[in-house]
């Protein structure tokens, strides 16, 4: 979700109403505002952020402090009444919240058993009552009431609160969800990013988990839940206006598909050397002698970013020879894994907040083990949790469907192996020298693919009505197969599936038929003969063939039924140019379909709930 909030002397709404805009793709199912000016003032309802401007059309929007948030739903159906802010039952306290409280049932009968009553489903509204009653039973200032719930919940919250008895003032508090405060003149802002306050205001402070912020138009106290006050560390934040705009594109997600060439090269940017003959990832150079030495590599991630830690299986276990594991983040907290203290732990994460993610790495630290992160987003959770680690430097990302994020994980990954085999004397100087040529050759073989972009587009026009969809691969290239259906089932809801095309023949194979679109990868590697083997046993079953191949390729054209070129590579690198074709047909599959591609139905761009 999205939380947005403003004291100052500035009329609140529009900035509010603008903020949320940005914020909407961390959340889009329901959005409301409360704005303080003798008494709050709530608006909110199920829908976008324009469903909300149109609801507050005609109604007092005054005030110069308030709070606005986009939701994403975790307790209860998007709806009206479970959108934020929820306000207490006896109007005291008004809060917007990302994030779960997870003892909110037991909270709810002792609120209930005291003549508390609700009008949501929310766990929200449970701690605003909750709230609430400290306040009231036992005299205390807001500020106070708000410490002492907040020892007593469980769970993850950003939390933005006011009260009416204290009208100048709010209450932010931080566990697990982010939550940033833009330091300006005589004003304040507080976001869940810093998307909505940029254009206000550069310097930035990054509250941790559990510190409260008390602010008012003119000062700001920072301190933990136990009443300790803290420092605040304010920082200027490198985030331009353009970064946050679509400039001209329909779609940020086809800006941040045509960014690639760029992305991946501020990805690889100051880490090769002018003669191209070494790397150096500088957030990993100290610890660079234990990741040699490491028994093993366990990668954790979700979703996109777990995909580039499977392509990151292969480089590390062909380059540099140690063993990986690549893990649902999810799965691997819960599962009392075996971690030793000479395994290195690679956690990816876009977002840097994902909060399966940031759980497994707080729950690996006990082992020992020494924990990276390759994040986007610096100075998150994430980024700050980990021993080390490698931004990836992809820009900020907006569309829910990521692209840009992964080709730059990918080539941090690849990065990263080439130079663990090169000090494990696994690689000659001369491989070395051709991979990383070949890595700096990539932005313009994907500006070729992109070039292309009309006749990808009309191949998605043949399929558009498919309902199913496979997407095979081999290698390092099964990775892409998967990622390459997430990218249609995501934004196009059509039912898609990735396979080693070799496993097609256990199961998959049942469902080919006439109206079955196959998308195989298929360029030219040490698997291609296999992989050619594969489109025939397709094609024996009639169905349809969209092939990746490599420029030139003149085997796999008399057989496909569409072909894709891609610029000839070197086979450790392919997964960066083949993957982008599948973005383009995906991206347009979605909008001949009428699908909202930036905001997909049910998904959110950050998860921070587990
Ligand atoms: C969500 C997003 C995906 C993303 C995943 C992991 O599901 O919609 O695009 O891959 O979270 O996010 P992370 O920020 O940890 O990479």
């Amino acid at each position: 979700c999205g939380i947005v909030a403003y004291v100052g002397e500035r009329t609140a709404y529009p900035i509010l109403i603008k903020g949320l805009q940005r914020l909407e793709y961390r959340g889009y199912d329901s959005a409301g505002i409360a704005l303080i000016n003798h008494g709050t003032k709530v608006y909110k309802c199920k829908g976008k952020v324009k469903d909300l401007e149109e609801h507050s059309k005609g109604k007092d929007i005054t005030g110069t402090i308030g709070m606005g948030h986009t939701r994403w739903a975790t307790h209860g159906e998007p709806s009206d009444a479970n959108a934020h802010p929820h306000t207490s039952m006896n109007g005291k306290f008004t809060v917007i919240h990302n994030g779960i409280i997870e003892n909110y049932a037991h909270l709810k009968r002792e609120l209930t058993a005291r003549g508390y009553a609700f009008q949501s489903q929310t766990d929200t509204e449970v701690l605003a009552n909750f709230i609430e009653s400290i306040y009231s039973e036992n005299q205390v200032d807001a500020e106070l009431a708000v410490r002492l719930a907040l020892t007593k919940v469980i769970g993850a919250y950003g939390l933005v609160i006011s009260c009416i008895d204290e009208p100048g003032k709010l209450i932010a508090a931080r566990k697990g969800s982010p939550l940033v405060i833009g330091v300006g003149k005589g004003e304040y802002f507080l976001a869940s990013d810093a998307t909505p306050i940029i254009e206000y205001t550069d310097q930035v402070i990054f509250m941790n988990d559990e510190d409260v912020a008390v602010i008012t138009r003119d000062h700001l106290d920072l301190k933990n839940i136990q009443n300790d006050m803290l420092v605040p560390k304010v920082q200027k934040i490198e985030l331009s206006i353009d970064e946050i705009d679509k400039c001209g594109y329909e779609h940020f997600m086809l800006k941040e598909i045509h960014e690639q060439p760029h992305t991946i090269s501020d990805t690889f940017r100051g880490r090769i050397s002018m003669d191209q003959s070494n790397l150096f990832l500088g957030g990993i150079t100290d610890v660079l002698p234990r990741l040699v030495q490491a028994r093993r590599i366990i990668i954790i991630a979700c979703g996109t970013s777990w995909h580039a830690g499977l392509v990151g299986e292969y480089l590390f276990e062909e380059y540099a020879r140690i063993p990986v594991e690549v893990e649902y983040a999810s799965e691997f907290r819960y599962r009392n894994p075996v971690i030793y203290a000479d395994d290195v732990i690679i956690a990816i994460s876009q977002s840097g907040e994902t909060a399966d993610t940031l759980a497994a790495i707080k729950m690996a630290k006990e082992s020992g083990a020494l924990i990276l992160g390759v994040c986007n987003v610096a100075g998150s959770s994430i980024a700050r949790e980990t021993d080390a680690g490698v931004y990836t430097h992809a820009g900020i990302e907006i569309g829910v469907a990521s692209t840009k994020a992964f080709t730059s994980q990918v080539t941090v990954l690849m990065m990263m192996a080439f130079l663990l085999g090169k000090k494990r004397n696994l690689i000659s100087q001369e491989a070395y020298e051709e991979l990383i040529a070949g890595l700096t050759q990539i932005p313009d073989k994907i500006q070729e693919i992109l070039s292309d972009e009309q006749y990808i587009k009309g191949i998605g026009e043949t399929y558009k009505d498919a309902t199913n969809a496979l997407y095979l691969g081999r290698g390092n290239l099964y990775p892409v197969a998967l990622e390459g259906a997430l990218k249609l089932k995501e934004i196009s809801y059509i039912h898609a599936e990735g396979y080693p095309a070799a496993e097609m023949k256990h199961g998959p194979i049942a469902l080919i038929d006439e109206n079955m679109p196959v998308f195989i990868i298929a360029t030219k590697d040490k698997s291609y003969e296999k992989i050619v083997s594969n489109i025939q046993e397709v094609k024996a079953r009639n169905g349809k063939v969209i092939a990746v191949v490599t420029k030139g390729d003149d085997v796999i054209v008399k057989m496909a039924d569409h072909v894709i070129e891609v610029p000839e590579c070197h086979e450790a690198l392919a997964p960066l140019v083949t993957i982008i074709p599948l973005q383009i047909i995906s991206y347009y599959i979605a909008v001949l379909r009428g699908c909202n591609v930036d905001q997909p139905r049910n998904l959110a761009k950050s998860v921070t709930v587990e």
